[in-house]
């Protein structure tokens, strides 16, 4: 039996190919890389679909036969939240082959005496493995790799948010698991990030240990002809309809943005429109954006002026070729160009700010359009 969605427009996790967009062509890349024994890097920003990709590609008939192991480290800080994200990963995988196969994966991580506790909203066991000195730490994770890889299927391993590693305290931790990841040629991996200029600096600069050593993905926006059908299909299979310019209206506004359109549609389709124009799109636009007011506010209570008010220029332009020229600068009264190329460099090392080649845009759709309002 499947489940049927009440809304669907998803806005966190995946929920099965039906209410996935697209990313065929980008699924059939993943496959074919995987297939063919090459590692692949998966660069996008924020919530553009990286994650729902990964798990869309996990579904995939092609690799029913392979263990999926999908690892999101952000909340990690080191080598062991590391080795234990990747262990309680494994243990979801292995939950999900029978438990026959979670017996034998719990087996192999108790040789690393860690404290087993059971998840009480899954249900799972969960451990935790500590290590007392950091040779012990680099060599609990490369032992997991290796145990992972011992594996009797074919095994597939996305570490999503992977420019998280760039954080920890431990030296040399690229090149590390560089040679980890080497070490086992059996085993193909999925590195996905969403913070681009680490990522590339990473997979792209010469004297780094992952250097040219993935196929690299740069994902864009779903094609907005793609987009607009599923769009049009979904609220008509829920006897609503959308007009066309609504449709239009809404992509223009949200620049394409994965989630900013999922965000928008699900709110329309909760508030139950039967009619869906452009004004109602707008309206429904300005509402969310009054609803964000307390978490934008805060933004700017956290930001120096300076940076807040670049930000804001940007926004008001919409993309801005050159942030540091004259005219830019005097039109927003941004004072000296050190002073905004200072600001400028902070703001895109907190993503705050992106670089296309079109030009700089505020990252954060939404806060983009509340700024210029
Ligand atoms: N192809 C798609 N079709 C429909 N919704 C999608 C698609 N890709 C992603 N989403 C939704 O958009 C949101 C952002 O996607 P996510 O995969 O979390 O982005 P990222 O990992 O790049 O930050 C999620 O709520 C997800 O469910
Ligand atoms: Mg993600």
């Amino acid at each position: 039996m499947t489940k049927q969605l009440s809304n669907p427009f998803v806005i966190s996790g995946y929920a099965g190919s039906d209410n996935f967009c697209d990313r065929d062509p980008e699924t059939e890349k993943i496959l074919k890389s995987l297939k063919n024994g090459r590692n692949l890097t998966l660069i996008s920003p924020r919530r553009m679909g990286k994650s729902g990709l990964i798990q869309h590609v996990f579904a995939q008939s092609e690799l029913k036969d392979s263990s999926r192991i999908y690892a999101d480290i952000l909340p990690t800080n080191n080598l062991e939240g590391l080795t234990n994200v990747l262990s309680n990963a494994w243990i979801r995988q292995s939950f999900g082959s029978g438990k026959r196969k979670l017996s034998k994966v719990l087996d192999v991580l108790k040789s690393f005496h860690p404290v087993i506790r059971i998840d009480p909203f899954t249900g799972l066991p969960e451990v935790e493995i500590s290590a007392r000195s950091d040779v012990e730490k680099s060599d609990n994770l490369e032992n997991l790799f290796y145990r992972i890889g011992k594996e009797e299927k074919p095994v597939v391993i996305a570490i999503d948010e992977f420019q998280q590693v760039l954080d920890y305290p431990e030296e040399n931790i690229e090149a590390l698991l560089r040679s980890s990841v080497q070490q086992l040629p059996m085993v193909r991996f999925i590195f996905s990030g969403s913070r681009m200029h680490l990522m590339n600096t990473m997979f792209t600069q010469s004297k780094r240990p992952f250097y040219q050593s993935t196929r690299m993905l740069f994902l864009d926006p779903i094609d907005p002809v793609i987009y607009s059908r599923f769009i049009t299909g979904k609220f008509k299979s829920g006897k609503r309809t959308i007009e066309p310019e609504a449709v239009g209206w809404l992509l223009d506004w949200t620049r394409g943005h994965t989630y900013y359109v999922q965000y928008i549609c699900n709110w329309l389709y909760s508030e139950g429109y039967t009619r869906i124009s452009p004004a109602v799109v707008s309206e429904v636009s300005r509402d969310i954006l009054l609803e964000m007011q307390p978490v934008f506010s805060q933004y700017r209570r956290l930001l120096a002026p300076r940076q807040f008010e670049l930000l804001r220029a940007i926004a008001r332009e919409g993309t801005v070729k050159s942030v540091l020229s004259g005219s830019f600068i005097l039109a927003h009264s941004l004072g000296t160009p050190s002073s905004v190329r200072t600001s400028l460099m902070a703001m895109i090392e907190k993503d705050m700010i992106r670089e296309f080649p079109e030009g700089y845009l505020v990252d954060d759709v939404f806060f983009s359009r509340w700024l210029k309002e």
